[in-house]
């Protein structure tokens, strides 16, 4: 068979603007991942048996169902209840960070787990509370060991969110999808799909690599 350079070349630029798209999603999904992540994390840790309770349950729901099926609730059956069509933009986010909340949750988890429990001691005794001693003490220490596991998490939001092709949301997958429809040209735009998805998690796995240095470097001073 003969690989047609051309079609690779002429359809760059519409897959560029679809890896666009997925950068944005990703990042989109993993920022508010983190918000959701940094409370249900300490919620998991909670000493209050209901807050404890449904921070787990949430874990447990998102961890142990497919990020497909809930792409699919989030844009089919919600609706059904809501009364109203949902953007696909606005599904594949809510989809996406939702989901990642519950991945960045088990990381601050282990992470605040990480920290001695001295230092929450150490607060206390010193007349600060709970919260003050979290946000001063444990979570600027937390933060500084969960870099690494929250780069791979972005690494694997940045491939999974290509499952949101399947509402028809054109990120990088999509179009693929979408130029094969018109050029048939399978073999060429797979591949080059792959490659742009593979240029991107090796670029944010050394950026990652060189925070990583930089952040243990500040912690012998
Ligand atoms: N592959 C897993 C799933 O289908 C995880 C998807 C989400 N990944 C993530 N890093 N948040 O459920």
């Amino acid at each position: 068979m003969n690989f047609d350079f051309n079609l690779v070349l002429n359809s760059f630029p519409l897959l560029l603007l679809g890896a666009g798209v997925t950068l944005q999603i990703s990042l989109l999904s993993v920022g508010f991942g983190f918000f959701i992540g940094m409370f249900v994390g300490m919620a998991r840790l909670s000493k209050i048996w209901a807050v404890k309770t449904l921070s787990l349950i949430y874990v447990d729901f998102i961890r142990g169902t497919p990020l497909l099926v809930q792409i699919f609730i989030i844009y089919f059956a919600l609706p059904i209840v809501a009364g109203q069509r949902i953007d696909p933009f606005v599904a594949a986010i809510t989809a996406c960070s939702i989901n990642s909340g519950a991945y960045v949750a088990e990381i601050f988890r282990a992470g605040i787990q990480s920290i001695d429990r001295g230092q929450m001691e150490a607060g206390r005794s010193l007349g600060m509370t709970w919260g003050q001693t979290m946000r001063y003490i444990i979570l600027p220490q937390a933060f500084k060991r969960i870099i690494p596991p929250l780069g791979n998490e972005f690494i694997a939001m940045l491939k999974d969110s290509s499952l949101v092709s399947v509402i028809g949301f054109e990120e990088l997958t999509r179009r693929g999808q979408l130029i094969i429809a018109r050029t048939y040209g399978s073999f060429e735009i797979w591949l080059t799909v792959a490659f742009i998805y593979l240029i991107m998690t090796l670029t944010i796995s050394r950026l990652v690599d060189y925070l990583e240095r930089r952040y243990k470097i500040d912690d012998k001073h």
